[in-house]
């Protein structure tokens, strides 16, 4: 719940910004950030040095954080490191660059490409900028970067099979074409010109696309053949948000890298980071010379935030919150499914404990709403004025609470929503 300063409740439908996993008021992490600030509230995380909770972080991680042996793919060698920064955005640019270096490294110095998709969202940062695929991030910034290509969205709901497969005998389901879009892609701009994939296991601002079942496999593969690297942008899906510890794990995958941020301390203090698989960790470590992975910065693994993400990580576990976000999330979408009655509710989504609700003009055509009738701005300003907050991307209205959100709140969301659909829309 938040309290606005006259006094008033509202839901927080969203846990923030998806990154108050635990919920809020927990003084266990005021108090951890306390016990840090007074042995050491700083400490440099420049090649050299450390410290204990940032050494800690990353042994939990490693643990946790696609780590090798059983149920992974065949061979697969687990996340060897991490590199802490402070947001999203951070992370993505240093995946990216790793991407880069990694390239370089290998005396491919051409492949500098990076491919992200449409309604992904990685951050504002000019990387994370370029290779987001919501369009009204770019006009007032643009030119975007370079060799930052936007590739077709796997979205169920509006992919246009019509228009992508090869024929109506094309025997290719909607989520192998799309991803095979990807492939085109590469192919399109020449696999020695790109360094990685960027994307969401599920996107998340977008309007939370939850692909098909057979789309990951497909794209690891197609990465995998083509020499280009596979960053999971977990920003929203990391730490249990969709069930597992993260999100690709539910379709038997594992990225070369994977950002992190949010969840990782709840929004308590800002953190996050990037885990880079085995081969690229210890070519970090052992590179030297013109070749050093040269890239750390201040606050890099800095050790109050790192203290507050294992305290947070350590309730996670106690708690058993990642089953809890599972059945709560089913509970969400189970209750979401009664708004498809609803004469403007094209579809209701989700996995996990994130969903949302697509509202159209017309349910059999899956038309938009004009984007002059303010349909999601008039639903939001609705479910805010009955106690609500969330967000939205056009008439699309998102969901993910924390993790331990209790059922009447559940129901109260899914009442509140209702209500403001029906008082907007009119039906
Ligand atoms: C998937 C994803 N990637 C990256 C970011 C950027 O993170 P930050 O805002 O911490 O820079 C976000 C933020 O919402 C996100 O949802």
């Amino acid at each position: 719940m938040l309290v606005d300063h006259d006094g008033r409740e509202f839901l927080d439908a969203l846990a923030g910004l998806w990154n108050v996993i635990i919920g809020h008021g927990r003084e266990e992490l005021a108090q951890a950030a306390q016990r840090q600030m007074s042995s050491l509230a700083y400490a440099s995380g420049y090649t050299g040095s450390t410290s204990l909770p940032a050494i800690e972080l990353g042994e939990r991680l490693q643990q946790i954080c696609y780590p090798a042996g059983e149920g992974r793919s065949p061979g697969w060698p687990g996340m060897g490191g991490f590199y802490f920064a402070t947001g999203g955005g951070e992370a993505v640019d240093a995946a990216v660059k790793t991407a880069r270096w990694w390239w370089k490294l290998h005396d491919r110095p051409e492949k500098t490409g990076v491919i992200g998709r449409r309604y992904g969202y990685h951050g504002t940062g000019m990387v994370a900028m370029s290779a987001t695929g919501l369009p009204a991030y770019w006009p007032m910034f643009e030119p975007r970067l370079a060799g930052v290509e936007i590739a077709e969205s796997p979205y169920p709901y509006r992919f246009d099979r019509q228009q992508h497969a090869r024929g109506h005998d094309d025997p290719r389901s909607n989520g192998e074409i799309a991803a095979d879009l990807i492939e085109e892609t590469i192919e399109h701009i020449g696999a020695d010109r790109i360094a990685c994939v960027l994307a969401e296991p599920v996107q998340g601002a977008g309007g939370v696309i939850v692909p098909p079942d057979d789309y990951w496999p497909r794209l690891r593969a197609i990465c995998s053949r083509h020499d280009v690297l596979l960053i999971a942008d977990e920003i929203i899906t990391g730490f249990g948000r969709t069930g597992p510890w993260f999100a690709l794990e539910r379709w038997g995958v594992e990225p070369d890298l994977v950002c992190f941020a949010k969840g990782i301390t709840s929004g308590y203090v800002p953190l996050a980071g990037v885990g880079f698989r085995q081969e690229i960790a210890e070519a970090i470590r052992s590179a030297e010379g013109r070749t050093t992975w040269m890239h750390a910065a201040t606050y890099s693994g800095h050790p109050v935030a790192c203290a507050v993400a294992n305290a947070n990580l350590a309730i996670i576990e106690r708690e058993g919150l990642r089953e809890q976000a599972a059945e709560r999330g089913s509970m969400l979408l189970k209750q979401l499914a009664t708004l498809s009655t609803l004469s403007h509710v094209g579809e209701v989504r989700g996995l996990g404990l994130m969903a949302a609700v697509e509202l159209v003009a017309n349910k059999e055509t899956r038309e938009e709403f004009p984007a002059t009738e303010k349909i999601g701005p008039r639903v939001h300003a609705a479910t805010q004025a009955r106690g609500m907050f969330s967000r939205l991307r056009g008439d699309v209205y998102n969901l993910a609470p924390c993790y331990p959100v209790e059922t009447p709140q559940l129901e109260r969301m899914v009442e509140i929503l209702g209500e403001s659909i029906h008082e907007v829309t009119g039906a």
